[in-house]
């Protein structure tokens, strides 16, 4: 498979390490890179969790290998994705299979008119830990479940197998999604429960399952429920909050990426989490006084940084 990453992210460059190492000297595969912004690096670093940093050297994409690519991973952040899929898709192959990497919702509609009919537009929701320690250094700090799924186009069973193959060989732990809507709303519910409390309350994700916000909790996973509801995905409100006490649960030590983005004075992706389900309440006419809080609360604090 020739593949390029796009995004030199923690996540671009955990995608970028896994699928070359995967396919280290096998015929027909390639791995490369292309980052936002040119630019000369021949090396980056990465640190395994209970390992030491190790240098590894980086190919980055040409031109001819953008437009030569069946896979193009996206790995940038919601409100990055328009800008990165604009600035190269004019280049890339007809027959593409693209996939997003992102948290939220929202970005579909802003690219969909990019796209054409032959290409292939995937989802991958991706449970695994990665911190950019510096330029082109990360390291990566947890495993998960990964969901797949078909956003937008046709991909035959057989392409299908492979992408997920692919997939699984170099990332791991990946399940193909039927109904990968379905799995993109939990996703949804949980951020928008986890990221923007921890991060206005400066809390590991565990603290959110302290008695004193489970009114909150459950106030913010209502809404979420109602607006599926409108998009024609059904939502238990009950299974949710179990979710979301387990993830909570099984995460309690880790910074959740809201909260490390704004400890770092970075744009969070509020705008594609809780703005996204403010934005559809405006759609149905949908009250969602509680997720249009935490937008506006967290958009607050970003002012502050002049992102
Ligand atoms: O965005 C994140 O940090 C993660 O999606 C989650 C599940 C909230 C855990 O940290």
């Amino acid at each position: 498979m020739r593949t390029v990453i796009v995004g030199q992210g923690a996540i671009g460059l955990l995608c970028y390490h896994r699928f070359s190492i995967a396919n280290f000297g096998k015929n027909n595969h390639s791995v490369s890179l292309w980052p936002s912004t040119p630019c000369e690096v021949s090396h980056y670093s990465f640190k395994e969790l209970n390992s030491k940093t190790k240098s590894f050297p980086l190919s980055m994409a040409s031109r001819k290998e953008l437009a030569s690519a069946q896979l193009i991973v996206i790995c940038v952040k919601s409100y990055q994705v328009k800008k990165a899929l604009q600035s190269i898709h004019a280049l890339i192959a007809d027959n593409a299979v693209i996939i997003l990497t992102h948290n939220g919702l929202g970005t579909f509609e802003e690219i969909s008119h990019l796209l054409k009919t032959t290409q292939c537009l995937l989802t991958l929701l991706l449970t695994q830990g990665a911190r950019k320690v510096a330029d082109y250094h990360i390291e990566h700090t947890g495993m998960g479940n990964s969901d797949l799924g078909l956003i937008f186009g046709q991909l035959t069973s057989t392409k299908q197998a492979q992408t997920v193959d692919y997939f699984q060989q170099g990332l791991q732990q990946i399940y193909w999604q039927e109904d990968i809507k379905q799995a993109q709303w939990q996703k949804l519910a949980i951020n928008c429960v986890i990221n923007p409390l921890t991060a206005l309350k400066n809390m590991p994700n565990g603290d959110i399952n302290q008695h004193v916000y489970q009114e909150k909790v459950r106030q913010v996973i209502r809404e979420v429920v109602q607006a599926a509801a409108k998009e024609e995905v059904t939502l238990s409100e009950s299974s949710l909050l179990k979710l979301i006490k387990s993830v909570a649960h099984n995460t309690e030590n880790n910074i959740s990426s809201m909260r490390a983005d704004i400890i770092a004075s970075r744009r969070t992706e509020i705008d594609y989490i809780n703005g996204y389900v403010h934005r559809l309440g405006g759609k149905h006419q949908l009250a969602t006084p509680n997720n249009t809080q935490l937008w506006l609360d967290i958009k607050a604090l970003e002012d502050g940084f002049n992102v």
